[in-house]
């Protein structure tokens, strides 16, 4: 770094900052585990911990030093800027320097870049949901790796149709790093939840994020939650047999025209598949960024005999996530 670019000199005016000021203000505000006991988590917050982009910075501090940041670090490019700019804003309109802020800044300009980050949602309840992602929305070959539009839009709606989930055997296609199933796990009581992808590394991830958010197989809370390896392109049907699925759920599945078919012909298979007098329910949330594609996939539903619905009630907004993408929920039923 030179002496006299951006980094540095912003790096010697947070020392100076610091050795005049004492640690004070903040600390008040957080109780020995360094959570804040009148914290109720603020929009800002919510996008915060989950690396959204933010129009707009309020005074609220309390995002890199919160322990939900602490515990699921946001990447530390996204730290690095969110900080300068919230310090620039503070030095802006605030009288007194915030010695946390030049502590939390030193820290983040000292990291190193890494492939990997973490995403905290908030359930309604308040408690977060973190997911280790990677920072790249391509990686090792995969789309994988990161939580898309579609699951969250899928999550927000669960979160309104828990009844579609009590009590019944789950399974989710293409779940990559899981956040639509966790979500599910958490609050819709399914009994069994069957998280499914064809990529190794994204399997792998998968399983980490369901341990890190406290489920299990051996059923904790109430849900037993297994991992499989689901490749659409060849599936057996002993498989879907022995998940017996109720419902079956997936989000943002629908991007490539070559695995279109394959995908149709399996949920011609699941929805075929139980023998029972009910048929499962399939429910598909897609983001469309190609209508061509989008459209070749309901054409293809209609030559397999299936019939869809298109699921038109707007959702309760849950998860920041950007909103201007045109995201369509179908049920598909034969
Ligand atoms: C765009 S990502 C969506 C991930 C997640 N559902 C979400 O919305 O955040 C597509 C997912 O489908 C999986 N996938 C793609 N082709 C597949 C196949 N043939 N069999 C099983 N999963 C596949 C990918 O590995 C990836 O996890």
């Amino acid at each position: 770094m030179s002496a006299d670019s951006p980094p540095y000199r912003l790096v010697q005016k947070l020392l100076i900052k610091k050795r005049k000021m004492p640690h004070s203000r903040l600390r008040c505000l957080h109780d020995k585990n360094g959570t804040n006991s009148h914290d109720v988590p603020s929009n800002f917050q919510l996008l915060f911990f989950a690396m959204c982009r933010m129009s707009s910075f309020p005074w609220d501090v309390s995002t890199c030093l919160h322990p939900i940041c602490r515990q699921n670090p946001p990447s530390v490019k996204y730290r690095k800027l969110f900080l300068s700019e919230l310090i620039k804003r503070h030095e802006l309109y605030a009288s007194e320097p915030l010695d946390e802020l030049y502590d939390a800044l030193g820290d983040v300009i000292g990291a190193k870049e890494e492939t990997v980050c973490y995403k905290s949602y908030l359930l309604p309840s308040g408690e977060p949901v973190g997911l280790e992602e990677n920072v790249a929305v391509i990686s090792e070959g995969t789309t994988g790796l990161v939580t898309w539009e579609a699951a969250l839009h899928l999550a927000e709606w669960a979160l309104e149709h828990p009844d579609i989930f009590t009590g019944r055997t789950v399974l989710e296609l293409g779940s990559g790093v899981g956040l639509t199933g966790i979500v599910v796990c958490r609050v819709c009581k399914p009994t069994k939840y069957v998280f499914s992808d064809c990529h190794q590394s994204v399997l792998e991830r998968l399983r980490n994020n369901i341990t890190r958010n406290g489920l299990t197989e051996q059923g904790s809370p109430g849900v037993s939650v297994l991992t499989e390896e689901v490749d659409w392109q060849n599936v057996k049907k002993d498989q879907l047999r022995r998940i017996g699925a109720d419902t079956i759920i997936a989000a943002d599945v629908v991007y490539d025209p070559d695995i279109i078919g394959c995908l149709v012909r399996l949920l011609a298979e699941l929805l075929k598949c139980k023998g029972q007098q009910r048929h499962p329910e399939v429910y598909i949330a897609s983001t469309i960024r190609n209508p061509e594609t989008y459209n070749c996939f309901k054409n293809e539903l209609e030559k397999a005999g299936l019939k869809h619905i298109v699921i038109t009630h707007p959702v309760t907004q849950v998860f920041p996530y950007n909103r201007i993408v045109s995201i369509e929920m179908i049920k598909v039923h034969c």
